[in-house]
């Protein structure tokens, strides 16, 4: 897989990433701990060179997984975590970076990443100076190769980067959640940092596998998800039903023609999340995927037709 340059770092990443929510087990289900160890070591035979989890995934569980499966290649791999919005104080930042070392087998992080602004969730707003100054003592000091940030808007991508050098953003990006593109990702394009865009699937609903009849199981996060509820869902069954003759036209899946769309916008990647082998062996083969200027313009049309009536609220899910 061709490796694309991660902002302006010197780490080269692969433009699908794989993401481990899943493994971390809590807020999915039917997740078995084998079963994502051999989906880590099938993402990385087929080329898949960089990987994201966070603290929060499972509490250290996520990370736990990850290491493990990558005991053996973690020279050759990128690996990136996220910091949640309840350790952003200064020493709560080198606190739980020594957590994520250690739950990583590991001695250094690629990405260290803040998972949600300060503020999010109800927690302490801690001034971003302190934050990116935590994680700039910490790059110092070699246990962080570069810096992230995720779920930022445009003024906080903006308050954090004059602080300190950020290569990317990770937001939520995908065919049928685009709020980026009105915010932070010119911003981004201007200023070299990567996308890395989350729920390039839209959790799976562009698949094309969850139909009208579809209940997730309980404990299973996306039944709380807007793309999953009424009036949007069924917005999004008609799109997919446009969508599917371009995926079928070139012999792809609908979620790797989805992955592909993401894949093709400026300076963004894919971050697709996996729970079995199969699963991400397929994303993989999405970066082979070629789409013609008359196909994105086809798709964008298709997608506008679900997005044009979201609204502004960046979560896509209603916590
Ligand atoms: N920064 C943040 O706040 C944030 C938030 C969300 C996600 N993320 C990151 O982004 C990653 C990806 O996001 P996501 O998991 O929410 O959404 P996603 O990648 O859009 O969707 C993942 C889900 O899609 C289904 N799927 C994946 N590959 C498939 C395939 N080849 N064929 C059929 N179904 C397939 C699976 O559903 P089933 O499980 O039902 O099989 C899988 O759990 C996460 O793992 C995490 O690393 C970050």
């Amino acid at each position: 897989m061709e490796l694309r340059r991660l902002g302006n770092s010197d780490i080269w990443i692969s433009p699908v990433l794989m993401g481990t929510w899943q493994a971390g087990k809590a807020m999915w289900t039917g997740i078995d701990d084998n079963e994502t160890q051999k989906a880590i070591r099938a993402a990385y035979d087929a080329g898949i060179n960089t990987f994201d989890t966070a603290e929060v995934y499972g509490n250290g569980h996520s990370e736990r997984i990850l290491g493990k499966a990558l005991s053996g290649v973690r020279e050759k791999v990128v690996v990136a975590t996220k910091v949640f919005s309840n350790h952003l104080k200064s020493d709560q930042v080198k606190k739980a970076c020594e957590r994520s070392l250690k739950n990583l087998q590991t001695d250094y992080i690629d990405l260290y990443q803040v998972h949600w602004p300060p503020g999010s969730f109800g927690h302490v707003a801690v001034p971003m100076q302190e934050i990116i100054g935590a994680f700039s003592d910490l790059k110092k000091q070699g246990k962080i190769r570069a810096i992230g940030v995720s779920n930022f808007n445009r003024q906080q991508l903006e308050a954090a980067a004059q602080c300190a050098e950020i290569v990317s953003l990770q937001p939520p990006y995908s065919l049928f959640w685009r709020q980026v593109e009105k915010d932070a990702s010119v911003f981004c394009r201007d200023s070299g940092l990567s996308v890395l865009a989350y729920s390039p699937m839209a959790q799976g609903l562009l698949t094309g596998r969850f139909g009208p009849d579809h209940r997730f199981e309980k404990g299973d996060h996306r039944s709380s998800n807007r793309l999953f509820q009424a009036p949007h869902f069924q917005r999004v069954q008609a799109a997919l039903d446009r969508l599917k003759p371009i995926a079928d036209a070139k012999n792809i899946t609908l979620g790797q023609l989805a992955l592909a769309w993401v894949m093709a916008q400026p300076n963004t990647c894919a971050i697709a999340g996996a729970r079995n082998a199969a699963q991400a062996v397929q994303n993989a083969a999405a970066a082979r995927v070629q789409l013609s200027a008359e196909d994105l313009q086809t798709m964008d049309d298709i997608s506008l037709s679900v997005t044009d009536h979201l609204d502004d609220n960046p979560v896509m899910w209603k916590w």
